[in-house]
C-alpha cells in the first residue's frame, strides 16, 4: 500500500501512565512523521524512558503500570485488543543506555532476534548480517572476526553491535534511549555517526540528556516537564543543556 511521506508513523494521543494512582506521565501527545530523528529531552525522573516504552508496548512487561490513552503505529491502535506485540516490537525496536551484548559471537549475537524471529532463511543469514553490521557502521571493523566474542569488543563497539542486533529485524521505528550516555566520547561520536546515517530510511525518536546531540542530530524535539509529579510536554528547561559534550560538531 503506498503511503504518504507526510503522515505520522506514530501518534500519541492522551497518553498517561500511572504506577498504583501515582501519575507518571499526564496527558502526552507527539506526532511523529516517517523518516525523522524526534529528540525527545527532559531532565531525569521526567518519564522519557516510560513514554519511549509505551510506543513499542515494552511497557506492559512492567507490572504495576497502568496505560491510558492511545498509541497508534499507521493509524492503528497498539493497545487494541488483538493487537500482537511481539510483532509490534519487531517493527519498533529500541536500543538501551548499557550496551547489553550476550556472551557469545559477534555473529550469534546479530542473529539473535532474527533466529528467534524465524523469518529469515539460513542462506540469507551472511548478507543480512553485513547489512545490518553496515547500517549500524561497525562491519568494517569486525568483518574479520564474526565469530570472535562480543565481550571482547570495546564498550562502544558493543553498542554499535547491540544496534546492529535491532537493525537485523529491519525495523521501520528505533526508539533509543540515552544510546550514547554510557559510551567514551569517541564511542558516542561513532555512534552519532550511525544513527545520522539512517536518518531519512527509518524513523528514529532519540531520547537524550544532551540538548547539543539533539540540535546535530535532531529534525524535530520535544520536551517532557514534571508539573505536579508527572511528565507532560512542555517547553525545555534552560538548564539543560548541560556541560557540553565532547562529540565534535557535524
Ligand atoms: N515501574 C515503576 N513503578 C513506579 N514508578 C516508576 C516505575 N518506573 C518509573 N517510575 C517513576 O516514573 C518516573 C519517570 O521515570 P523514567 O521514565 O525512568 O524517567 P526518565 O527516563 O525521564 O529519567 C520516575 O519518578 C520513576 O521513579
Ligand atoms: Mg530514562
Amino acid at each position: 500500500m503506498a503511503e504518504s511521506r507526510s503522515a505520522p508513523v506514530l501518534e500519541v494521543r492522551d497518553l498517561s501512565v500511572l504506577a498504583a494512582t501515582q501519575p507518571i506521565l499526564r496527558g502526552i501527545n507527539l506526532t511523529v512523521p516517517a523518516g525523522v530523528i524526534l529528540a525527545l529531552l527532559g531532565p531525569s525522573g521526567a518519564g522519557k524512558s516510560t513514554l519511549l516504552r509505551c510506543l513499542n508496548r515494552l511497557i506492559d512487561l512492567t507490572p504495576g503500570l497502568r496505560v491510558q490513552g492511545e498509541v497508534r503505529f499507521h493509524g492503528q491502535s497498539i493497545f487494541a485488543a488483538g493487537a500482537d506485540p511481539d510483532a509490534l516490537r519487531a517493527r519498533i525496536g529500541i536500543l538501551f543506555q548499557q550496551p547489553a551484548v550476550f556472551p557469545a559471537s559477534i555473529r550469534q549475537n546479530v542473529l539473535f532476534g532474527v533466529r528467534h524471529a524465524g523469518r529469515v532463511p539460513r542462506g540469507d543469514w551472511p548478507e543480512l548480517i553485513e547489512r545490518a553490521l553496515g547500517e549500524a557502521s561497525l562491519w568494517e571493523e569486525v568483518k574479520d572476526r564474526l565469530d570472535a566474542p562480543a565481550l571482547r569488543l570495546s564498550v562502544g563497539q558493543q553498542q554499535r553491535l547491540c544496534l546492529a542486533r535491532t537493525l537485523a529485524m529491519n525495523p521501520e521505528v528505533l526508539l533509543l534511549d540515552e544510546p550514547t550516555s554510557a559510551l567514551d566520547p569517541r564511542s558516542a561520536e561513532a555512534v552519532e555517526h550511525s544513527l545520522l546515517r539512517l536518518k531519512g530510511r527509518r524513523t528514529l525518536v532519540l531520547v537524550t540528556h544532551n540538548l547539543a546531540q539533539a540540535r546535530r542530530l535532531a529534525d524535530q524535539t520535544a520536551c517532557l516537564v514534571v508539573r505536579e509529579g508527572a511528565g507532560e510536554i512542555g517547553l525545555p528547561d534552560p538548564d539543560l543543556d548541560r556541560p557540553a559534550p565532547t562529540v565534535g560538531e557535524i
